[in-house]
């Protein structure tokens, strides 16, 4: 089974590539929640995207003020790019300048058993964020948006989102600072009524526009974006923050997620709630290319976190696409394309060390070294981050997600 799908999406790859000849100039990229694809191999033009959904650049500038009120260096992932938009950012810097409250909100809509790479993106950069910033976290589990987008069971959707749960709790996250909730199971009062809020200030030709929604999408798919809205409102979340609806928070999230946020953004201001604050990542290519993110329903495409050290290898020497040259002459004398090289790409998000990342650019773009070596470095990386989540992983269980899922006390008081 595993193979024909690796080759749909090399197909569609493929299919991108001949129909993006032409078109140059013309935006060929697509970013919704649901699809990611660009005719580019070099992935999807980021800076373009940044125009289109008017958000703002996170710039040199920012992640200076960034660290100047931190006073934390700002870690790989920021400085190199791989966050690199933000909505209203400076908000929550002045609020931690001055000791004024927000708080920290990403989610995850499980559609496999198991995180890939791509899912843990977000939250590596959360936990981190928590570290920085010392403020709640509240993680949403959509298993209701899966039942509706998938052909899934509810039961089995929920299923997956607790065993989804494991793998988050497993980047090192604190029970005593962090509430994660599914939402089949979680949907409180307070929280309906913020849902409910949200359906009213929307209407329909709004959400349609926003989410592309067609007259056939099923009615629960239409309703859905107010639910990801809501735990926007600190309101949603009584057993925290009381009553106040004035706590800002700040999402970490991937830039397709923007479109439920817009639209929640613009329902807080008619609701005279805080807005929620955005910090934007880039997507982790598939094994394929750039042209499209990891998909955890092409399995080839991405390594997941319970594959084992040989799979990872495996995959990264069968899948991972090379910006090298067809022999190793060719390589001694053109050298490499790192832009393109997926390996290089993942050492780019994983790599700690700024030095040794630059080097390695360096070393391959002269081909001094071989896609081979390179592959063997992205795949050594690859699975010290994963070898570390299986660590951790072993030690969580039911209980310890019941310790994140209870209605319990942070350790911040409101
Ligand atoms: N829709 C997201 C997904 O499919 C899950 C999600 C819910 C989310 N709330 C969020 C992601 C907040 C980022 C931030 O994965």
């Amino acid at each position: 089974m595993a193979a024909p799908v690796a080759e749909n999406v090399a197909a569609k790859i493929e299919e991108l590539k001949v129909n993006g000849v032409a078109t140059e100039e013309e935006d060929t990229d697509k970013v919704t929640p649901w699809e990611v694809t660009t005719t580019s191999a070099t992935g999807i033009d980021y800076d373009k995207l940044i125009v289109k959904f008017g958000c703002g650049k996170l710039d040199e500038e920012l992640i200076a003020r960034f660290e100047r009120v931190t006073g934390h260096k700002a870690c790989p992932m920021m400085r190199r790019g791989m966050f690199f938009a933000h909505r209203n950012l400076q908000e929550i810097l002045d609020r931690k300048e001055k000791g004024k409250p927000f708080y920290l909100y990403t989610g995850r809509g499980a559609s496999s058993g198991s995180l890939h790479l791509g899912h843990l993106v977000p939250f590596i950069f959360t936990k981190w964020l928590q570290e920085v910033f010392d403020v709640p976290l509240i993680i949403q589990m959509t298993d209701d948006e899966k039942f509706l987008w998938k052909d899934m069971k509810v039961d089995d959707a929920k299923k997956m989102a607790r065993e989804n749960m494991k793998d988050i709790i497993s980047v090192g996250f604190d029970p005593s600072k962090t509430f994660i909730f599914n939402d089949f199971d979680y949907m409180c009062p307070p929280f309906y009524e913020n849902v409910v809020k949200i359906w009213k200030v929307v209407n329909t030709n709004q959400g349609r526009s926003i989410f592309g929604f067609t007259p056939e999408d099923c009615m629960g798919k239409a309703a859905f974006p107010a639910i990801e809205g809501a735990p926007c409102f600190a309101s949603s979340f009584p057993h925290i923050f009381g009553k106040r609806n004035d706590i800002p928070c700040l999402i970490p999230c991937a830039i397709d997620q923007d479109p439920y946020f817009r639209m929640t953004r613009d329902a807080a201001h008619k609701l005279k709630a805080a807005k929620p604050c955005l910090i934007f990542s880039t997507f982790l290519p598939a094994l394929q290319g750039a042209q499209t993110k990891m998909s955890a329903s092409e399995p080839n495409t991405c390594i997941f976190l319970d594959d084992t050290p040989k799979q990872i290898k495996n995959k990264i020497n069968k899948y991972a696409f090379s910006g090298g040259q067809q022999t190793v002459e060719e390589h001694r004398a053109k050298g490499g394309n790192c832009d393109v090289d997926i390996s290089f790409q993942f050492l780019r998000f994983f790599l700690e060390d700024d030095q040794k990342l630059a080097e390695i650019r360096e070393k391959y773009t002269k081909g001094e070294i071989l896609s081979g070596e390179l592959k063997a470095m992205a795949t050594q990386e690859v699975q010290k981050i994963v070898g570390e989540m299986a660590e951790r992983r072993k030690s969580v269980t039911d209980e310890t997600v019941n310790e994140f899922t209870k209605i319990h006390d942070l350790v911040y008081k409101f």
